[in-house]
């Protein structure tokens, strides 16, 4: 599921750096450093900051994974680097304001002479504006360029004052030898980058380019270090993760890769996320089914459940033909948990299409849904779109279907009550034997045991209590 936030990403989490060039070749940080002068150390420090989605803490983990190799430092202020990187959301108006009234935070004269530079969505949707409104940035990169990030550092270091990568018409996917994580147990992994699709109101297909995907083999060679490395949980990102199309001879599909990718020995748990409705076929039910390791959760934004509005939207399937692809989920040999991303408030949404969208939730009874006011952006078809509907009306309706989801979640959870449920515990309470952890399906379960050290583990849950948007249970053993 795409859970959208706004992380400082510390230096100090049990961090792992993966040396995922094979073998011992790999440059270690921590002795590169020790081979530089004092003065050199504090040059090359950086901080980075993530704004936005899973796509964009996975990308952070590779930005730090690359200047790690060439010897820079991770530090977890930026008040001690020589570096301060933002890699920024523009998915709706406010993440974009957020950006730039960090960015007010380090204006000229106040940066104690660091590097500041803008990476990600904004860096992409504003370009060589950002020099204009924020004058004390040097470096301006969207995501589409992050291979050429070492050549933008090296033209920087070499007294540059202003550097750009902002190409998005690239075949390349940003492939790096080392890729730090900064999640214990999960590994992120992009397969698919950018965006075909056209939906109206987005605007990923432009700050993230064309749809690109990486070579199978590729995927599951990585995958196999990163069972080797230790971690049990694989998660498959794209903005239409099951859009995949294996660009080698190969030719595997996105079910074939979902199998594959389970089958590595060593990994317990294989997500993916997000799918597009219009690409999710029953092999991918038929996968889950088959396939313990495939979680059994499916992320499939509906966004409207009136066919008008998805029609505007541009989302090619109708509110029936959508339920069709539920109907496949719920008719699985095993549950499966299907969570949403809902818009409110589009251009032309009539009272009549939020009622239909307020229907759709009721059929579709989803585990989980993020709804979001719809917000104009820039270069999106949409923007230009008569009937806009005022900023109370929109909040109205997010009210409304945020209490409908809530009931409906509250319900679907408490039929869970007394069941027994395998989770990855992933969190510790400071309070004596309490534990959370997350189940197939993604739902967080807090628990209590009798026993130490679980973080890591699999264990199994009872369910004793239900909310909305949690599970409380006590460890069955
Ligand atoms: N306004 C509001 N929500 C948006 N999303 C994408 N673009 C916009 C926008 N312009 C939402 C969609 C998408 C999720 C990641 O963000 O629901 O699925
Ligand atoms: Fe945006 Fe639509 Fe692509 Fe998702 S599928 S990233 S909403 S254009």
């Amino acid at each position: 599921m795409l859970i959208w936030l706004h992380s400082r990403m510390s230096a100090q989490i049990d961090v792992r750096l993966e040396a995922l060039a094979s073998g011992a070749a790999a440059p270690q940080v921590s002795s590169g450093m020790s081979a530089r002068a004092p003065a050199a150390e504090t040059s090359r420090t950086f901080y980075l900051e993530t704004f936005g989605c899973q796509m964009n803490v996975h990308d952070s983990e590779k930005v730090a994974g690359v200047l790690s190799s060439r010897g820079y430092r991770q530090v977890d202020s930026s008040e001690n680097a020589a570096l301060v990187l933002f890699n920024t959301c523009s998915i709706r108006e406010k993440a974009a304001q957020k950006v730039f009234s960090r960015l007010g935070q380090y204006k000229a004269g106040q940066d104690g002479g660091r590097i500041i530079g803008v990476l990600g969505c904004v860096a992409q949707q504003e370009g060589e504006e950002i020099f204009e409104r924020a004058p004390w940035v040097s470096l301006v990169c969207g995501s589409a360029s992050y291979r050429k990030l070492p050549e933008l550092l090296a033209a920087l270091e070499s007294g540059n004052r202003r550097v750009t990568g902002l190409d998005t018409d690239t075949d390349e996917t940003f492939e790096t030898e080392m890729t730090r994580r900064d999640h214990p147990f999960r590994a992120y992994l992009t397969i698919i980058e950018g965006c075909n699709k056209a939906c109206s109101y987005c605007v990923v297909p432009y700050t993230r380019g064309p749809e690109r995907s990486r070579a199978s083999r590729a995927i599951l060679e990585e995958v196999r270090r990163l069972a080797d490395a230790g971690y049990s949980e694989v998660q498959l990102l794209g903005q239409t993760v099951n859009s995949y199309r294996d660009p080698s001879p190969r030719r595997m599909s996105f079910s074939e890769l979902l199998a594959a990718v389970a089958g590595v020995p060593g990994i317990r748990r294989v997500r993916f996320t997000t799918s597009h409705p219009s690409d999710f076929g029953k092999d991918i039910v038929a996968d889950i089914e088959a396939v313990p390791a495939i979680c059994d959760h499916v992320h499939l934004p509906v966004q409207s459940g009136s066919t008008k509005i998805l029609r505007a939207m541009q989302r090619t399937y109708t509110h029936e033909q959508y339920l069709e692809k539920i109907a496949l989920i719920r008719a699985a040999r095993r549950p499966i948990s299907v969570t949403t991303d809902i818009i409110v408030g589009f251009p032309g949404e009539s009272e009549q299409d939020f009622q239909e969208t307020l229907t759709l939730l009721d059929e579709a009874q989803y585990d989980g849904a993020f709804s979001f006011k719809y917000s104009p952006r820039p270069n999106t078809p949409a923007l230009t779109m008569s009937d806009p509907i005022p900023e109370e009306e929109k909040g109205r309706r997010l009210m409304i279907v945020q209490e409908r989801q809530r009931q409906i979640q509250t319900m679907r959870n408490e039929t869970l009550v007394g069941q027994s449920f395998e989770v990855l515990v992933d969190g510790q309470s400071r309070r004596a034997n309490q534990w959370a952890g997350r189940s197939s399906s993604n739902r967080v379960v807090n628990f209590t045991s009798p026993r130490s050290n679980l973080l890591g583990e699999y264990i199994q849950v009872r369910v004793t209590r239900a909310g909305p948007n949690s599970l409380v249970g006590e460890h069955d053993i």
